[in-house]
């Protein structure tokens, strides 16, 4: 589901239809051996953050938001499933790699305490910058891995972050009809993204060094794929030149 502005019914009928997509089997007898061990380090870091998600299901069955209905907390308890299948997969790729499941990490940790402090709409803001920084991220891993179960099922997990991404949009679209609004929206967006950006990439340093993975390429798409979420969000009308901007990063994304 590519367009912004769907409604939230539509929303809910795109999500019971991946709900029923069965976790994937992996090549359990493949050597990965020759990855480094921050691989699944990072990976384990990420499965923590897709666990979560109780507290916003709650949140979204009893808010008054203007925009918003019963069909909208339907359509978010789906994606938070989504997110938890995500992190069943993720914890397939850590074990298939040798590496060891964490219950806490300082990353999550933060990620978690900025949703508990705010509202649902701030909330949406910190969930969007998790979809922005986690579909870079798991894009990048992918593509320096060798062709694979693994490598295609982080590109799986990449489509569906980017279908998070215009479902967020679409809400924080509705929150955002005013002008003071839309610029209140824009000084948040920027610095929980800049925030987010930063934690992540101390967080995953040795990952993205060992896979070789310049800090400058993630910063890059993390500001590419920033720009598009604001522009989804606030701009005037659902514009050509938005539209523009989703089909040249998602050309990149195949091209790269
Ligand atoms: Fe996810
Ligand atoms: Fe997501």
């Amino acid at each position: 589901m590519g367009n912004a502005h769907r409604s939230w019914q539509d929303w809910a009928r795109f999500f019971v239809c991946r709900s029923h997509r069965p976790l994937p089997a992996l090549e359990q007898d493949r050597d990965y051996s020759t990855l480094p061990d921050s691989l699944a380090r990072s990976l384990a870091i990420f499965q923590l953050g897709e666990s979560g998600g109780g507290t916003i299901i709650r949140q979204a069955l009893h808010n008054k938001l203007q925009g918003t209905n019963e069909y909208y907390a339907a359509a978010l308890a789906l994606f938070v499933e989504e997110e938890h299948r995500h992190a069943n997969i993720l914890a397939m790729c850590v074990r298939l790699l040798g590496g060891t499941l964490i219950r806490s990490n300082w990353t999550a940790r933060l990620f978690v305490f900025a949703r508990r402090l705010i509202g649902l709409r701030l909330k949406v803001v910190v969930l969007l910058a998790a979809e922005v920084v986690g579909l870079c991220y798991y894009h990048l891993l992918a593509i320096h891995l060798p062709p694979s179960r693994l490598r295609s099922q982080l590109l799986e997990i990449v489509e569906d972050e980017r279908s998070h991404l215009y479902f967020h949009c679409d809400f924080l679209r509705s929150q955002t009809s005013t002008r003071w609004r839309k610029k209140v929206f824009v000084v948040v967006w920027r610095t929980v993204m800049f925030c987010a950006a930063v934690v992540v990439a101390v967080d995953h340093r040795k990952a993205l060094r060992d896979l070789n993975i310049g800090l400058s390429r993630v910063l890059t798409r993390w500001r590419s794929y920033s720009g598009l979420a604001e522009a989804l969000v606030v701009s005037e009308s659902d514009s050509s030149r938005v539209r523009a901007t989703v089909s040249s990063l998602d050309g990149m994304e195949s091209c790269i």
